[in-house]
C-alpha cells in the first residue's frame, strides 16, 4: 500500500548525526512547490546546505544526507507535502509559492539511558513545522513540549520553561503542526522499554514549510558551496523580526491530527 511505503523505509542509511551523543540518522530533502489552481505541483531540488548560528557566530553550513531518491520522488512524499502546503494555506492564504524542506530522524535507543532528538527549548527555523510519527519501536517516552515564543532557548522543562501543549506521538502519520516562529518546542527522552527485545527506535519526519525568500536566506545548493565549509550544528540561523500573536490567540494554533 503506497501509504506504508514512507513508514516501512528504514531510514539507515543515512549518516549518524554526531551532534547526538547516541545513535541518530538524520536525512533530509528539499522541495517547491507551486500553486496550480487548486493544486500544489512539487518539484525535488538539489541538495542543501543552511546555515546556521551558535552564541550569536554565523557557522558555515549545515547539510545531511539525502533521502534516498526513490523515496523523495514516491507519490506518497509528494502527497504528505501537499499535505503540509494545504496546512500553510490556511495560515496563509493566497500564497503561491513554497519551499518545503523533509527531516528524517532515526533515533536508535540503547539500553543505557535515554536519548532525545531534541531535549532543550528551541525552534527549527521554518515558517510552520509539522511533526509526523512513523515509527515507533520498543520505546517509551518522546513526549513534544510546545512553548511560548519568549522562552529561552536552551531551558530544560519545567526547570525554565511551562509548555503550552504537551502530547506524545503515538500512532503511525500521528502530527503536531505550528508556527515555528511563534513557538518554541522541546521532546523529552526516548528510552527502550524492554531490553529483551532486540530493536528498539523512534523516526519522525519534521516537514518545514516556508516562503522562497526565507528559504533561500538560509538554504545553498550543496554543490555551489566550498566542502570545508560545511559543518555539523544544531540552529538554523532563521529568527528575523517576526510579529508575535497574543498568548491566548496562541493555544488555538497548535493541531494535533492524523495525516492519514
Ligand atoms: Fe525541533
Amino acid at each position: 500500500m503506497a501509504r506504508d511505503f514512507i513508514l516501512n523505509q528504514p531510514w539507515d542509511d543515512a549518516q549518524i548525526d554526531w551532534t547526538d551523543s547516541t545513535r541518530r540518522r538524520i536525512s533530509d530533502v528539499v522541495f517547491k512547490a507551486e500553486k496550480d489552481g487548486t493544486n500544489w505541483i512539487i518539484e525535488r531540488l538539489p541538495p542543501h546546505a543552511f546555515s546556521v548560528e551558535a552564541d550569536g557566530d554565523a557557522l558555515p553550513y549545515r547539510a545531511f544526507s539525502p533521502v534516498r531518491r526513490c523515496t523523495a520522488d514516491h507519490e506518497m512524499m509528494a502527497n504528505i507535502i501537499r499535505k503540509n502546503c494545504y496546512l500553510f494555506e490556511a495560515r496563509c492564504p493566497n500564497v503561491k509559492s513554497l519551499r518545503v524542506v523533509v527531516v528524517v530522524l532515526k533515533s536508535l535507543v540503547s539500553s543505557q539511558g535515554g536519548t532525545s532528538t531534541a531535549l532543550q527549548v528551541h525552534r527549527d527555523g521554518a515558517h510552520q513545522i509539522c511533526v509526523t510519527m512513523l515509527k515507533r519501536e520498543n520505546i517509551i517516552g518522546g513526549t513534544m513540549h510546545i512553548y511560548d515564543h519568549d522562552t529561552p532557548q536552551g531551558g530544560r522543562p519545567n526547570a525554565h520553561a511551562n509548555p503550552i501543549v504537551s502530547h506524545t506521538l503515538r500512532n503511525t502519520y500521528e502530527s503536531v503542526v505550528f508556527d515555528d516562529r511563534q513557538f518554541m518546542h522541546s521532546v523529552a527522552l526516548v528510552h527502550r522499554q524492554n531490553d529483551l527485545k532486540y530493536s528498539s527506535f523512534r523516526s519522525v519526519m519534521l516537514t518545514g514549510v516556508m516562503f522562497p525568500e526565507e528559504f533561500d536566506k538560509n538554504f545553498f545548493p550543496l554543490q555551489s558551496l566550498d566542502p570545508n565549509l560545511v559543518t555539523h550544528t544544531w540552529y538554523p540561523n532563521f529568527m528575523a523580526d517576526i510579529e508575535m500573536a497574543s498568548k491566548s490567540e496562541k493555544e488555538d494554533k497548535i493541531g494535533i491530527f492524523s495525516m492519514y
